[in-house]
């Protein structure tokens, strides 16, 4: 029997809610499936733990996650803590300590739920937007002179390097490879940013060449945003820098019928340290606390942890699972417009599992 090791961490907000059902889930795919198992450790860190100890997460906390073989991540956010903090304390931390350069947000329309394109059907819109997850905009180089005075200056430096770009792109051929469409688009901005964008077009092309299966296709991040509302069937796999990822990809989740349901995994595609699976819907500190979150981005994003671990049969399970309760309005929550309770949607997709 294989014990998995998963290191859970609520972290803040409605994250602190969905976790706890996760963990539930997946306890019960351990009791249909006779051959696995997982344990669980509960990490306190967050918001409440910054203001006991001044930081989101000890300084070696790294080290008591290392091992594990998957992380189960709520949200990070607070209200009294500065956005900037309370990222770069707990989730960044974890993201670049541990290297997990790709983050992989998949995005469909699941039954019985609604997108805002008005001609849209749910076969046209089934996309995997890989972002990269270590470096661009969101390196952390910069800084800020003169503060308080009029000539205060500030900057934030975007940086790509060749090693980054390369592992990026190549997961993402890889990726496109592996779906049926065999097609994969390369976000850019290269006509503005003209010089890490440049070379990130250059060795898309390059990296192309290793993949003569996989059709490809490049676009500006702007004219992206358009083709994803107007032609959504023309895209499959995308990959984009981190900041124009982590916008195309709300806009995604949105176009899909609800943030509350979209899932995403930071991955170590070397496997040197483990990958952390999360919903993207973050803290929601407006609902927190009244059991009105969505379980659904939480569940999905389990499906990906268990694909991780190779447990493709169960994964397959639980995706089955979770679209039989969506299909049925009576489990849809506030988000989507119904007012089914957080609780409800586990009980129903616990017992779909179970049947
Ligand atoms: C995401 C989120 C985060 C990000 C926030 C919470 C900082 O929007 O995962 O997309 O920008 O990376
Ligand atoms: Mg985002």
């Amino acid at each position: 029997m294989k014990i998995y090791q998963i290191a859970s961490i609520p972290g803040d907000g409605i994250g602190k809610e969905v976790i706890p059902e996760g963990e539930k889930v997946l306890q019960v795919i351990a009791e249909i499936n006779q051959g696995i198992g997982f344990q669980f450790e509960r990490f306190d860190w967050g918001g409440d733990y910054y203001r006991k100890h001044g930081v989101m997460m000890p300084e070696n906390g790294l080290d008591a996650i290392r091992h594990k073989d998957a992380i189960l991540f709520g949200s990070a956010g607070d209200p009294n803590i500065p956005d900037h903090i309370t990222l770069w304390g707990l989730r960044l931390k974890i993201c670049q300590g541990f290297d997990q350069y790709a983050n992989v947000r998949p995005t469909r329309i699941l039954p019985g739920i609604e997108t805002p394109l008005r001609h849209c059907t749910r076969d046209q819109l089934n996309w995997v937007i890989v972002r990269e997850n270590s470096e661009g905009e969101y390196a952390g180089l910069g800084g800020r002179a003169h503060q308080g005075h009029p000539i205060e200056v500030a900057s934030d430096m975007s940086i790509l390097t060749r090693v980054g770009v390369e592992r990026i792109q190549r997961f993402a051929f890889q990726l496109a490879r592996s779906r049926p469409r065999k097609h994969l688009t390369v976000i850019t901005k290269s006509n503005a940013q003209r010089h890490g964008m440049v070379m990130w077009d250059e060795i898309a092309w390059q990296v192309s060449k290793e993949f003569p299966d996989v059709t490809w296709d490049k676009e500006l991040v702007d004219a992206a945003t358009a083709r994803m509302v107007n032609r959504p069937e023309s895209l499959d796999t995308v990959v984009a820098t981190n900041l124009h990822a982590d916008v195309l990809s709300d806009l995604a989740a949105a176009l899909a019928g609800s943030l509350g349901i979209a899932p995403t995994g930071n991955i170590d595609p070397e496997r040197r340290y483990p990958s952390m699976f999360e919903p993207i819907h973050g803290s929601a500190f407006d609902i927190m606390g009244k059991g009105l979150a969505n379980p659904i981005g939480t569940f999905w994003s389990i499906v990906m942890l268990l694909e991780h671990l190779g447990e493709t049969s169960s994964a397959q399970q639980l995706m089955k699972a979770i679209e039989l309760v969506t299909a049925n309005p009576k489990f849809h929550t506030r988000d989507l417009g119904g007012d089914a309770m957080m609780s409800d949607v586990t009980a129903a997709v616990c017992t779909a599992l179970k049947k």
